[in-house]
């Protein structure tokens, strides 16, 4: 069997993250890159002297050379600059614009047959960024949010109820951003929904409190923003492409006829498979849900705006 192979670029808080959820589960061989001298390789050689002892046995590489990550199956993008307090996601675009494009730039060029899931900030602009650079058929390029956001949502709803966490199932619409859209309609405790299991004014403030969960964390941090449940999102989406689990994920892909988006990167549930995104698939939202989901492609739509008057 051909082993499957997965580079990360960017070794900071997320990227290297990823790498060690990866080699726990053993998905594949792993390459982290970054630019900074050294660091990538230090936490490669830390991560792989953890493996006896962890018990996973992956190649672990870690460099500043892409011609390491020559084809592979899947990259994650993670380079670029977290987000400080009093910082909104949206203040990194020119940044890390010029950064997701140089990168996507060298990654594509050693691996044209990958799957690009993007994870830097402001997420949804930068999947467009990287689309736009790397010219990779639509369904090869995600972006990781959603699976963030949902986790925030359903773990919030979790600890309400006193339930478990992994009975929660649930769809959240839209951007990356403080107007994203989780839809309690859609969402289901053991197969009940919500709804029947939790008062209008309780789910209001969940739903809350998970458009703000990026914040909450940064302010918390004070240097950086959150890392462990971004790289788990990364990771689950990499483990439905790599055992083409068909998982139902809300991801960020493109939509053109879909919901009537007309051309952007945007958060929506698909079907993530081997071929990345097998399909979108396409909810019946009632007037002010479809309000509330257009109002964020908007946001999307003024910022990808925004980079191009840049010039970028
Ligand atoms: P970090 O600062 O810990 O790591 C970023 C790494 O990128 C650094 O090690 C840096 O040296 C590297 N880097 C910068 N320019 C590079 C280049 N041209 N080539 C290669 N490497 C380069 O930041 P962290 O916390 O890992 O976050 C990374 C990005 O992910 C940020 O933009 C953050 O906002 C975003 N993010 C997005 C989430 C989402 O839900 N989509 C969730 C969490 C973070
Ligand atoms: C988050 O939501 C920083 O976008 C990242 O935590």
């Amino acid at each position: 069997m051909t082993r499957r192979k997965v580079s990360i670029i960017g070794a900071g808080q997320v990227g290297a993250t990823c790498a060690h959820w990866l080699a726990q589960k053993q998905l594949a061989d792993i390459v982290l890159l970054d630019i900074v001298e050294g660091l990538a390789q230090g936490k490669a050689l830390d991560l792989y002297e953890a493996s006896p002892v962890g018990r996973f046995d992956v190649r672990i590489t870690g460099t500043g050379d892409y011609r390491d990550t020559a084809q592979s199956d899947i990259v994650i993008i993670t380079s670029g600059l977290p987000r400080k307090p009093g910082m909104s996601r949206d203040d990194l675009l020119a940044t890390n614009a010029r950064i997701v494009a140089d990168v996507t730039r060298q990654v594509v060029a050693h691996s044209p047959q990958t799957i690009l899931i993007v994870v830097s900030n402001p997420l949804d602009v930068m999947v467009a960024v990287a689309a736009e650079v790397g010219q990779l058929p639509k369904q090869r390029i995600l972006g990781m949010a959603g699976i963030l956001d949902t986790a925030r949502y359903r773990s919030f709803i979790a600890e309400a109820l006193q339930v478990s966490v992994t009975d929660i199932l649930a769809i959240l619409l839209g951007g990356h951003g403080d107007d994203m859209v989780p839809l309690p309609r859609y969402t289901s405790v053991g197969g009940v929904p919500l709804t029947e299991l939790m008062d209008a004014e309780t789910i209001d403030r969940i739903v809350d409190r998970t458009r703000n969960g990026g914040i909450e964390i940064v302010n918390l941090l004070a240097k950086g923003s959150a890392f462990y449940a971004p790289s788990a999102g990364a990771v689950e989406m990499v483990q439905a492409i790599l055992q083409d689990q068909r998982r139902i994920l809300c991801c960020c892909a493109w939509c053109d006829q879909e919901y009537n988006v007309g051309g952007h990167f945007v958060g929506v549930p698909i079907v993530l498979g081997a071929n990345g995104v097998e399909k979108v698939i396409e909810l019946d939202l009632t007037e002010p849900e479809k309000q509330l989901f257009s109002a964020s492609v908007r946001h999307v739509a003024e910022l990808t705006a925004t980079l191009t008057t840049m010039g970028i």
